[in-house]
């Protein structure tokens, strides 16, 4: 039986970036404020900011970084319920408590997206909202946004990863007021480490770049081209906010820019990759890929789906099964110590949240990694062990050909 394909290994990054690293090994120039202006991490702001139609963009050390700033730059005072899913990296409750609020947990229905009644009945004591996309799977950001401005609850969406993504047309992370993506590996464009944050919102950018790290007048680094309105700000705040010093550097920017040119071609094939598989797996009695939102265009690197009909052991057993036909499925609350599932969050303020839903949905629901350069035969294997694997454990029967 040949190998099934290996689905860690990131693209190669492009031979462009390996010009620009030379050149900046050889000045030594890899901290953003030592150069007078257009230092590369201002320019991939730059470009970031229009590849998403934002306004303003600011590079920093990861998504959790712009997730905290996001929340410090809204002017949050300590103890301020910050609403977010139930389902989503433990990296996002760690925000909001790094930012000295509180996170407050909703329900998190079994197609991985917002229940919004649940959001709904929550969200009249919060301070503040961060929809995360989890896995890129995008709640009704209509719905949402709604009933956030009918409360002037102001709204941070979590793009780590969805970038690519769209809802009704519009750039994810370009609907609330402010929107988080990661550059750390296994994301759609991968620097090892690295986040950006988008807004239109003069203010609140003006505060994240001082708070960032950008001391003394530094500043007026981040601005590529003039600006009155953000200048105006910074001048407002300079010396009135705390240096958190969560910059990005030189190098990290020049790995990312000549990547951007590739998130069409990549969303593109990884939707046509997921979509394929996601067919497939549908046509299987015990295995079940949620449909998307109408309004949503997404863009998937890897694949969740929902196991029907199967108790915990043969949960259990149903991974183990695929894992021996070479492909690695994680079962969201089975695996130990998983930072997706809820209950493993015990550094949150309080008691333990209890989210039946979120809990019933995490203990059936499965994440394989499907990145967009796999090739039809590569996805293929894949899912004949994954078709296979559910066979093994509910159909033993059929598996044997009888
Ligand atoms: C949903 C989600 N949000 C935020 C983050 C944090 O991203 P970073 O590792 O860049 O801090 C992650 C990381 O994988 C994530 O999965």
């Amino acid at each position: 039986m040949a190998a099934t394909p290996n689905v860690y290994d990131a693209e190669p990054i492009p031979e462009a970036a390996r010009a620009e690293i030379d050149r900046m090994l050889q000045s030594g120039d890899l901290f953003r404020y030592t150069a007078p202006e257009n230092a590369p991490v201002t320019l991939l702001e730059q470009e970031f900011a229009e590849l998403l139609g934002s306004k303003y963009a600011l590079a920093v050390s990861s998504c959790s970084a712009a997730l905290f700033l996001s929340l410090k730059a809204l002017g949050l005072p300590r103890d301020s319920r910050v609403l977010i899913p139930g389902f989503t990296f433990a990296a996002v409750p760690s925000s909001v408590v790094h930012a000295d609020c509180v996170p407050v947990l909703c329900e998190v229905g079994e197609n991985y997206r917002i229940d919004i009644a649940d959001f709904e009945a929550r969200l009249d004591n919060v301070q503040a909202v961060i929809i995360s996309h989890m896995r890129g799977h995008t709640s009704d950001m209509d719905r949402i946004m709604a009933l956030c401005d009918a409360r002037g609850v102001p709204v941070i969406e979590d793009a780590a990863h969805s970038l690519g993504t769209t809802w009704g047309g519009r750039n994810i992370g370009t609907i609330g007021r402010v929107g988080c993506f990661s550059f750390q590996s296994y994301k759609l464009v991968n620097a090892g480490e690295g986040g950006i944050m988008v807004s239109d919102d003069a203010d609140l950018i003006a505060r994240a770049v001082i708070m960032s790290g950008a001391y003394e007048h530094n500043w007026a680094k981040h601005l590529a081209t003039p600006d009155p309105e953000i200048e105006a700000a910074f001048a407002r705040w300079q010396n009135h906010l705390p240096l958190y010093n969560l910059r990005l550097n030189n190098l990290s920017a020049a790995i990312i820019r000549p990547q951007l040119p590739d998130v069409a071609r990549r969303v593109r094939d990884g939707r046509a990759n997921h979509d394929y598989v996601a067919d497939r797996f549908n046509t299987s009695t015990w295995l079940s890929v949620p449909a998307k939102l109408p309004p949503e265009e997404r863009a998937p690197d890897s694949i969740q789906f929902n196991l029907v009909g199967l108790s915990d052991d043969e949960t259990r057993a149903f991974a183990e099964a695929a894992a021996a036909r070479g492909v690695k499925v994680q079962i969201f609350g089975l695996s130990t110590d998983n930072a997706r599932a809820f209950w493993n969050w015990q550094f949150l303020p309080g008691e333990m949240p209890d989210l039946p839903q979120t809990r019933a949905m995490l203990m059936r629901a499965c994440d394989a990694r499907l990145p967009a350069r796999l090739t039809r035969p590569e996805l293929d294997m894949i899912v004949a062990a994954v078709l296979a694997a559910a066979d093994d454990i509910m159909a033993p029967d059929r598996a044997y050909g009888t």
